[in-house]
């Protein structure tokens, strides 16, 4: 069997990382890259992900070119967190007949808050014979993939709550800026408010497929406004000068409700400074499930593994949009990727 052909559409930080990663993974190899930004487009894919050699690849902004010519099996999209802007950048992979693994959070599981886009997707990707698929680490994993996964012992389920805390300190830049990181108070509060910064995305997906996948109808979704962590002492990471008094990150909390009781309670938070980071999962039920993993998982590195290890599964998987709860249970993948590819 041929080794597994993968384009990377968008080479950011998320995009530069999983390069690195399938550079060294036997089994696989990377034919094509396409990013928007002008610094980028023309260059050697590997002078932009930091690599000290030339990989023969050069940036493109224009797709059609570039896949009709390369004909990869998988794309890896890493460039925004909305269904809205990467609906039109998901679609054109599609229609290449190509499938897709993308870190856009709402992918994840779009059907509560874009609908019409997930239907049209799901048809296009049919049509298409592609497979699509949201996932990382969060979204993708810690807050609802595992967390459906731990429920499988239960035979009652009364609440499920899961939270995760991180050092935001460890994590890269963008998602440090989007958690407002450094800004005073009245800043972070006013950049929330106008969406100038998003916070964490992927709570509300999360949610909504654990409850999915326990076919609970829940009465609706409670997002809690973002609230921002205030550093009591002066602390920093890399890039990054936190000031006491000023947002160190935030926390999140989102509710599933089912008659008119919270079921699912989602509290993330993370920040630069935190000293215990925990990803934990309490199951209330029959038997009671109590999961710690500590230190919590770390965001970055975990992304690139969800991503590049979801590849065989995504191209073994019938056509559509899928979610992670509708493909077979998540493993890593550490051998040749061919030998996880069913033929
Ligand atoms: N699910 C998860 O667990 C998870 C984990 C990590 C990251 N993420 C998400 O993954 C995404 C990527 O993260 P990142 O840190 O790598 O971001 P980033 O560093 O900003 O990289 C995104 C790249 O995509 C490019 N881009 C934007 N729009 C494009 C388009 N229409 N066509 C082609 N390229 C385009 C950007 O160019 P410009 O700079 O010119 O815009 C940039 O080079 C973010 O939305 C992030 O929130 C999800």
């Amino acid at each position: 069997m041929e080794k597994v052909r993968a384009a990377l559409y968008g080479v950011g930080v998320i995009g530069s990382m999983v390069a690195k990663s399938l550079l060294e993974k036997e089994g696989v190899t990377i034919v094509s890259a396409i990013d928007i930004a002008k610094e980028k487009v023309g260059k050697d894919l590997g002078d932009i992900i930091g690599l000290q050699k030339k990989l023969g690849i050069k940036v493109s902004n224009t797709i059609d070119e570039q896949f009709s010519r390369t004909k990869p099996d998988i794309a890896i999209h890493t460039t925004s967190s909305f269904l809205k802007d990467t609906y039109p950048q998901i679609a054109s992979i599609v229609k290449h007949g190509v499938n897709v693994v993308s870190t856009c959070e709402e992918l994840s599981y779009p059907y509560t808050t874009e609908p019409k886009l997930a239907e049209e997707l799901d048809t296009l990707a049919k049509k298409h014979d592609a497979t699509v698929l949201g996932t990382g680490i969060n979204p993708g994993f810690l807050m609802d993939a595992l967390v459906i996964i731990l429920t499988a012992p239960c035979q009652k389920i009364e609440k499920i709550e899961v939270t995760r805390v991180m050092n935001a300190a460890t994590r890269r830049l963008p998602f440090q800026r989007k958690i407002g990181a450094g800004l005073t108070v009245g800043e972070f509060k006013r950049k929330i408010e106008s969406k100038q910064i998003t916070g964490h995305v992927g709570l509300e997906q999360s949610v909504a497929m654990i409850a999915d996948a326990l076919a609970w109808k829940l009465d609706r979704i409670k997002v809690e406004p973002v609230e921002p962590v205030i550093a009591k002492n002066a602390v920093e990471s890399e890039a990054i000068r936190v000031k006491a008094g000023n947002a160190a990150g935030l926390r999140q909390k989102v509710k599933g409700v089912m008659r008119g009781r919270e079921v699912v309670i989602l509290d993330f938070q993370a920040y630069i400074g935190a000293e215990e980071e925990y990803d934990t999962v309490t199951v209330k039920g029959v038997p009671p499930i109590n999961q710690k993993i500590s230190p919590c998982v770390h965001g970055d590195v975990g992304t690139i593994a969800m991503v590049v290890n979801m590849i065989p599964k995504v191209i073994n998987a019938p056509p559509g949009l899928l979610t992670m709860k509708d493909l077979p249970i998540p493993s890593a993948t550490v051998e040749d990727m061919r030998k996880y590819i069913i033929t």
